[in-house]
């Protein structure tokens, strides 16, 4: 077993009691789950325009809050949340952004393939009454991304208090998939979310430094306490998403597999049954639950183990509650055994190691990473325009780390010199690094030089990344990298 004693010490672990620190309370499962309505948008010369408006309102978190009390939010045109945004391979899409917010903020296409000055980073900050409107082309397969702010050092509190949303690509391979993918009915978003109410019904926004920040003790599902959903078909499929600040899941059912079909980046090559599927903040997969007429059943999260042991502060592990009641139908219509074609794109979206050109270690310890802090006016890394990478990635410490890059979606060649689980095997932007393992990452990065624009890479337990767990790099023209190495600097 790892030695946890010293880097859990500081949040009262228990180190080996396995004892949950930050309990879950359920509520009874007992309202609607709240289905975030698909983003309305309009043709514009060809381009698909989508509005949103980050704003502050006020909702009611019951029975998770005080009877009578009601919660201040920030949303997405709402109260909290946002509506999904959709699109299909190919498109030219642009976003009128609005701040209607008391203060600045951002809006990250988290997994999106795009410019980095559309980005939504730390560098694109919209100031309060200010709007933003990035353009690009969705050039990448069908998956689950999603958005959310990404202001410096400010992005736990913004996600908090409720600003994400979910953005769904389509492409010629599921529009010919036999897949569920009626949405909200056997295609269904599924954020899910943990939050700490004061005796107010207000958010609780820190967690006053403890690892690995804020774990709240009410676990939403798009907003939903006790959320049941309706199934009204065989198969329903869930487009997972751990929309949470700190906190990993591992999700699972209690007598039956469920069938992963997609993780962060899309379709895997075939169905995979598992016991469970573990995401850290930021993950996304899509699965398949199976139902027969008349049952319920509750999907699960089970306690988070990580190298075998339980790590009760770091990750929200040491503890199992039930998140979602799957109500069916007493009948139940036909739904097709889950099956999609080979993509038409796979060779020119395919990763080889050998085309591998640069190797760069990252370690992830404390709030730093090779040993520095996020620093906006640096840039840690040059990587030359289609340029294939690997990045071998570590955390030091007895802690884990959510690692995400930004723009392009890698292949984890290894974990510790082993192939990667099958459920790791697809395209990913963000892996949960345990403690002391080397992950190594295969990434290409494709079009969109700009020398001038870095994008991010970074913890995802927000906490970490707000105190400094990222650094920057950019994609320069090829046969440039060498040189932009050499003189790296500020982006003005
Ligand atoms: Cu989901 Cu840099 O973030
Ligand atoms: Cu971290």
């Amino acid at each position: 077993a790892l030695a946890l004693g010293a880097a859990l010490v500081g949040c009262g672990a228990l180190p080996g009691s396995g004892a949950p620190l930050h309990p879950v309370v359920t509520h009874e499962f007992a309202q609607p789950l709240a289905i975030p309505p698909l983003a309305p948008s309009r043709l514009e010369d060809g381009v698909r325009v989508f509005a949103l408006e980050a704003r502050s309102g006020e909702r009611s978190f019951a029975p998770a809050t005080a009877p009578g009390a009601s919660t201040p939010t920030w949303g997405f045109d709402g109260d909290f949340l946002g509506p999904t945004l959709r699109a299909v391979r190919g498109e030219d899409v642009a976003v009128e952004v609005e701040n209607g917010l008391p203060e600045a903020t951002s809006v990250h296409w988290h997994g999106m393939h795009l410019p980095a000055a559309m980005d939504g980073g730390p560098h694109q900050e919209i100031p309060a009454g200010g709007s933003w409107r990035p353009a690009w082309t969705i050039d990448q397969p069908a998956a689950t991304l999603w958005y959310h702010p990404h202001p410096h050092g400010a992005t736990e509190t913004h996600v908090l208090r409720g600003l994400a949303g979910m953005f769904i690509l389509d492409d010629d391979r599921t529009a010919t998939a036999a897949l569920p993918s009626e949405y909200g009915v056997d295609d269904v978003p599924v954020i899910v979310q943990d939050r700490r109410f004061a005796d107010d019904g207000g958010f609780v926004l820190s967690g006053d430094g403890a690892e690995p920040g804020l774990l709240g003790d009410t676990v939403l599902v798009n907003g939903t306490v006790g959320p049941v959903h309706e199934v009204r078909r065989e198969r329903t499929r869930l487009r997972l998403l751990n929309a949470s600040t700190a906190r990993s899941y591992r999700f699972a059912l209690p007598d039956r597999p469920l069938t992963m079909i997609a993780g962060d980046g899309g379709l895997l090559d075939a169905p995979l049954p598992l016991d469970a599927i573990q995401l850290s903040p930021g993950e996304r997969a899509e699965v398949i639950v199976e139902m027969r007429a008349g049952e319920t059943l509750r999907l699960r999260s089970e306690a988070v183990e990580l190298g075998g042991v339980l790590l009760p502060g770091a990750s929200g592990g040491g503890d199992a509650f039930d998140v979602l009641e799957l109500r069916a139908a007493e009948t139940l219509e036909p739904s097709p055994e889950p099956t999609w074609e080979p993509s038409a794109h796979a060779e020119a979206d395919a990763l080889h190691e050998t085309d591998a050109v640069e190797t760069r270690e990252f370690e992830l310890n404390g709030r730093e990473i090779n040993g520095e802090r996020m620093d906006l006016g640096r840039v840690d890394a040059a990587v030359e325009l289609g340029a294939t990478e690997l990045w071998a990635v570590r955390s030091t410490q007895a802690i884990p780390h959510s690692f995400h890059v930004h723009d392009v979606q890698f292949r984890i060649l290894s974990v510790d010199g082993a192939p990667p689980p099958p459920e790791l095997a697809g395209r990913k932007d963000t892996v949960l690094l345990e403690p002391q393992r080397r992950y190594l990452l295969l990434m290409r990065f494709d079009d969109y030089a700009d020398p001038d624009h870095p994008y991010m890479f970074h913890c995802h337990m927000l906490l970490h990344e707000d105190e400094g767990m990222m650094g920057q790099f950019v994609v320069v023209e090829s046969g440039s990298g060498a040189r932009a190495e050499a003189g790296l600097d500020a982006p003005e």
